[in-house]
């Protein structure tokens, strides 16, 4: 019998990119987003995650075709990135609600069954929760508190045999830039923006391996290393870089 492995936001972007290599490696694929994704998988059910019902009920359809769960890949996210001194209550909702609230409420849905084929969490997270960027602060938070989650889950299931890779993608090659919220939208560059394809290959590697973690592309390691081991010289770069008139 083939695995079955259930992927929110799976229209697009990294969603689609799991779905692919994942259905390579001889999964049964399942997936909700709101829009049809563009390429087949086995079952589709559109959904806003974020509204309970649709939430409840595309995931029982898609155990009752399904029967089993062997992966939950918590992926659907949005990013905010605002000044603090401006963040709106309805977009800092929105993105609690999709990139935090709906993961929780995903995963509760799914442990009865992960329990039962000692199956994994996936989350994809962000570096941006792993260290701050100035103006990306509302994503940072979210991000941070999917990292915490995904911690102290992984020790609450350890001993019902389900393991949570946490992932923290840097920059990826997706249109998540075009939809990210808020009028800071313009990241600070980075040397490359990942492939796609590649990192779905590593992460299915991390799952493969039963690793705790995947930060990806690896290089981000250093990155938020210096910024934790050399906080003040971090915090003075950024304020040369990203807008020195607004942060003083
Ligand atoms: N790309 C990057 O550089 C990057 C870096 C770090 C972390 N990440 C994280 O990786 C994850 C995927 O990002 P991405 O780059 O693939 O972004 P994306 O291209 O914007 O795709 C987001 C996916 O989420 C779905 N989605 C959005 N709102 C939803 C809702 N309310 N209910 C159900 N599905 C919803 C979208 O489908 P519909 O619009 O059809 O609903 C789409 O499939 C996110 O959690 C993001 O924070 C991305």
């Amino acid at each position: 019998m083939k695995k079955t492995v259930l992927i929110t936001g799976i229209s697009k972007g990294l969603g689609k990119a799991l779905a692919l290599e994942f259905q390579k490696k001889g999964f049964q694929i399942a997936g909700i987003s709101r829009t049809k994704p563009d390429f087949e998988i086995d079952f589709f059910y559109p959904a806003d995650i974020t509204v309970k019902e649709e939430r409840e009920k595309s995931f029982s359809q898609i155990i009752e075709k399904c029967g089993n769960l062997d992966v939950l890949i918590n992926n659907a996210g949005i990013g905010y990135y605002e000044a603090w001194e401006k963040v709106n209550e309805t977009d800092l909702k929105k993105t609690f609600d999709l990139d935090f609230f709906s993961l929780v409420w995903m995963t509760q849905l799914s442990l009865p069954y992960l329990k039962k084929t000692k199956g994994t969490i996936i989350n994809i997270s962000s570096v941006a929760g792993k260290t701050v960027l100035p103006y990306m602060g509302p994503y940072s938070a979210v991000k941070s508190a999917v990292n915490y989650f995904s911690d102290s889950l992984r020790i609450e299931l350890k001993n019902k045999g389900v393991k949570v890779l946490n992932v923290c993608p840097g920059r990826i090659k997706t249109g998540f830039g075009e939809r990210v919220l808020g009028s800071r939208n313009t990241t600070p560059s980075t040397p490359f923006k990942a492939d796609s394809s590649v990192f779905a290959e590593k992460c299915f590697k991390a799952y493969q391996k039963n690793r705790r973690e995947l930060i990806f592309p690896a290089w981000y390691r250093f990155f938020i290393g210096f910024t934790k081991i050399f906080t003040q010289w971090y915090e003075k770069i950024s304020l040369k870089k990203w807008n020195k008139d607004e942060l003083n």
